[in-house]
């Protein structure tokens, strides 16, 4: 199978593409920066794309059997208007171009996988929340609202589309695992924000688990959440983590501590609680390698020393 990637070089992406490509698949990456992705992924095959601009080139879309759209600047900053534009336009202009692109593709991809996150459903409290629960408000709430509703214009070509509404990805070289590390390490870790808020967290190996499978299974179309089976509070993953890491876990950073680095609007988005669940992938056969927080952590912290 012939795999487009968009977001290749990525977090994801990348654990995706290796995962892709021990599959056996042949795998395109698309990237604004070809040498510096070839690089760290020489077995990938890429090709350059400036998505906010353009279609993708021909060259990459021929022959193509399966995409998976991973695209999209950073939501971890400041959210100034300027640095917002660019968060939309990196996913929205991208996946209108990437759609009209497969549109023009001697043969069309059969499946395209696109990415979205749980920040979708907005504040919840302690609601467990599944892919029948309405929209939040807020930024982070419309923007992958927004992104869904574009990469929807691919089933005008007759393809099966399934979006991943993605929680937390654990990986400790990246997101918000890299950035927990330095605290901890340093003994001054703790809950967030008063810690009673739900995280909806997904081990890295599940996430790229449920791409491929959906990528397989012809019954995943429409939205899925992608996150484990079994959201902790930010209080039990602090817990989770001191354990695993062997450091306290008692020293409490206030949500002002966030808004300091990062701005009041984004401290408020990732302190808002999604006690969301994996329904449609547990219903649809999928089946979690970590289903549970620590044995998730234990794994992630092993492997990387
Ligand atoms: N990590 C998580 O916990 C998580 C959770 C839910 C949803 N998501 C979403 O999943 C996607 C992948 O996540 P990730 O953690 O792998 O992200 P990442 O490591 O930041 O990679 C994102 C990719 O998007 C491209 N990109 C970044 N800024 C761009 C811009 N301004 N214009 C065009 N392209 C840009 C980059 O590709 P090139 O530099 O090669 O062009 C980069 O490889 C993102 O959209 C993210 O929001 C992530």
């Amino acid at each position: 199978m012939r795999v487009i990637v968009t977001g290749a070089s990525g977090m994801i992406g990348s654990a995706l593409c290796d995962a892709l490509l021990v599959r056996g698949e042949e795998v395109v990456g698309l990237t604004r920066d070809p040498a510096r992705a070839r690089a760290t992924n020489p077995t990938v095959s890429w090709h350059a794309w400036n998505p906010t601009d353009e279609r993708p080139p021909q060259a990459a879309l021929a022959g193509v059997d399966a995409v998976v759209n991973l695209i999209g600047e950073t939501t971890n900053q400041r959210l100034t208007p300027a640095a917002k534009q660019r968060i939309l336009d990196s996913r929205l202009r991208s996946t209108k171009n990437l759609v009209d692109g497969l549109a023009t593709a001697s043969t069309p991809p059969r499946v395209m996988v696109s990415q979205s996150a749980v920040g979708y459903y907005g504040e919840r409290g302690e609601a467990i929340i599944d892919e029948s629960a309405p929209p939040g408000s807020g930024f982070l709430a419309e923007l992958p609202a927004a992104w869904e509703e574009t990469a929807r214009g691919a089933e005008r070509l007759d393809l099966r589309l399934a979006i991943l509404r993605t929680g937390i990805v654990l990986d400790p070289e990246g997101g918000m695992i890299k950035q927990l590390l330095l605290p901890f390490r340093l003994g001054v870790g703790g809950p967030l924000a008063g810690g009673d808020w739900y995280m909806p967290w997904i081990h890295r190996d599940d996430e790229v688990g449920l791409i491929g499978w959906a990528l397989g299974e012809q019954r995943a179309a429409g939205v899925l959440n992608a996150c484990a089976p079994h959201p902790v509070t930010n209080r039990e993953f602090s817990t989770a983590l001191g354990r695993v890491l062997r450091r306290p876990a008692i020293t409490p950073a206030p949500k002002i501590a966030i808004a300091a680095l990062r701005g009041g609007e984004l401290a408020e988005a990732v302190t808002e609680s999604h006690r969301a669940v994996p329904r449609r992938a547990l219903d649809l056969g999928y089946s979690f390698r970590f289903p549970v927080l620590e044995p998730a952590l234990r794994d992630l912290f092993s492997r990387r020393q």
